[in-house]
């Protein structure tokens, strides 16, 4: 586990293994005798672009690493994020383990240090849990000082609140990408909810866990059909913040899917990549990480999380194409394809959510293929039935670097979903498969304020990147924790 640590010294008298060190390209870096370089053309600033200096003049520390910080007019703390991140990983790719990062006065608010702490602790993880070797690589100390003198006491206060909310976040989504990383045999539904049981007695959440009795008596047709060709009982997570002293009449519920592994079901998957669908708990998994992290930032108004978990699996129990099933609201749905399960099991999430009180939803899904067709591994689909949510969801995403797109959800879309035999259909045709999926979401939301995210295109790396480990990304979690810590801004 890294140590995180505030250094009151200046950080050029640190004895660190390395110091990170951003350069710009403008702002040629003078320092440790980087001059030379950019006047040679070996250095030249641009984003991650990493160079190490060995023994650097003036400084204590044995190594600098000077880290591209790209061009100063487009530079923010999302930048910040992946400038760290990247040096992190290089140096503990070269075995470095105690490494120091001094944040420059100008950018020394607590937005910047926390996204320069968040990018080192995402970078410390690696999905190696069940590697065996003992060549496993992992930073045991990152010191973060500042510039100049000794850090004054007022001085000290965005760097402390900086470092223990980039903690906070960094540890929720790694603890998001763990849960994500977990193979289907070993992350069942029972599984998660024994983590959320965990995740919720550390931090003081009230943690529910709905059997499959409680899911008929509630009338959970929607999601139980699903559940029923899996051997493997299914569990709805219910995770609650309450606020000590709301400052909102407004109750946000946070709603994940969480189908620990998708076959398909009877309308089964082709084999190829099938292994990757372990990672369609990531919409669940983010809404765990969120609200681990809002459990421990305190925000001014009720959070409830609702996570469906189920497999999805073909068998003589399974549910078959053309079935008919009544969801919880009432509305009749033909399942013409069961491989599209995750819309069945959140339109019944969406409904108990919006029973217990929820004034707002946020939903996250894994739901689409198609997502990724129209917007690649880039941009989270974004769908909203309400534009004021919306702006909060974008502005929340826009200041965590979570890129976010939005897309239409038009009601000539509903024809889309017409079923000869039924109330819709759970499958729209060929086009628009994204928009469809949102579509029939809708139906279930009804008039509350929601929107949904289709996390399928960005919730897994297929290649690492400079920053991050080839895997779960953890995305959703920094945006619903800051939209709940901003929601009386
Ligand atoms: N979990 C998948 C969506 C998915 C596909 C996520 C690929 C990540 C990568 C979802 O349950 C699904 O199977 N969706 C179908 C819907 C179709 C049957 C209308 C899809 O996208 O193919
Ligand atoms: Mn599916
Ligand atoms: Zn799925």
């Amino acid at each position: 586990m890294m140590q995180i640590k505030i250094e009151l010294r200046p950080v050029d008298q640190l004895e660190a293994e390395a110091l990170i060190v951003p350069v710009f390209e403008e702002r040629k870096e003078a320092r440790f005798a980087a001059g030379d370089l950019f006047d040679a053309g070996e250095v030249s600033g641009k984003s991650l672009e990493l160079t190490l200096l060995h023994h650097p003049p003036g400084v204590a520390a044995k190594r600098v690493l000077l880290a591209g910080a790209g061009k100063i007019e487009k530079f923010n703390s999302a930048e910040l994020r992946k400038v760290v991140g990247a040096a992190v990983r290089h140096l503990k790719s070269k075995s470095v383990k105690k490494i120091a990062f001094g944040i420059d006065p100008a950018y020394a608010t607590a937005d910047y240090v926390s996204a320069a702490v968040e990018g080192a602790v995402l970078a410390d993880f690696e999905p190696d849990r069940y590697k065996t070797g003992n060549d496993k690589k992992s930073v045991d100390e990152f010191m973060v000082g500042a510039w100049g003198g000794n850090l004054a006491e007022q001085e000290r206060s965005p760097l402390e609140e900086g470092v223990s909310r980039g903690r906070i976040l960094g540890e929720a989504q790694n603890f998001t990408r763990s849960l994500v990383n977990e193979p289907g045999n070993l992350l069942t539904p029972a599984k998660m909810a024994e983590a959320a049981r965990q995740m919720a007695a550390t931090y003081q959440l009230d943690c529910e866990v709905l059997e499959r009795a409680q899911m008929e008596e509630l009338g959970m047709r929607a999601l139980l059909g699903v559940s029923q060709g899996s051997a493997e009982p299914p569990a709805f997570i219910v995770l609650r913040y309450k606020a000590a002293k709301a400052e909102s009449a407004a109750h946000l519920g946070l709603v994940g899917k969480g189908v620990t592994f998708d076959t398909g079901g009877i309308s089964i998957k082709p084999s190829e990549s099938m292994e990757k669908m372990k990672y369609d708990m990531a919409g669940g998994a983010a809404m765990m990480g969120a609200m681990r992290a809002i459990a421990q930032l305190q925000p001014a108004l009720a959070v409830t999380a609702f996570i469906p978990c189920v497999e999805n699996m073909p068998g003589s129990r399974a549910q078959r194409p053309g079935d008919i099933v009544v969801a919880m609201s009432g509305k009749t749905i033909e399942v013409i394809n069961t491989d599209a399960e995750g819309r069945l099991i959140l339109a019944d999430a969406l409904t108990y959510a919006r029973r217990q009180g929820c004034t707002h939803l946020v939903d996250a899904a894994t739901l689409t293929g198609a997502v990724s067709v129209a917007l690649g591994h880039l941009n989270v689909g974004l769908f909203a039935s309400d534009d004021a949510l919306r702006d909060r969801v974008l502005r929340a995403a826009k200041a965590e670097g979570e890129r976010m797109w939005t897309m239409p959800l038009e009601d000539d879309y509903k024809d889309y979903l017409k079923s000869a035999f039924a109330d819709l259909a759970n499958v729209g045709g060929r086009y628009g498969g994204a928009v469809t999926a949102a579509m029939f979401l809708k139906e279930f939301a009804e008039d509350t304020p929601w929107v949904h995210l289709d996390i399928a295109g960005t919730a897994w790396l297929d290649e690492s990147k400079p920053f991050l480990a080839k895997g779960p990304t953890g995305v959703g979690v920094r945006t619903m924790v800051r939209l709940a810590t901003d929601w009386m801004k």
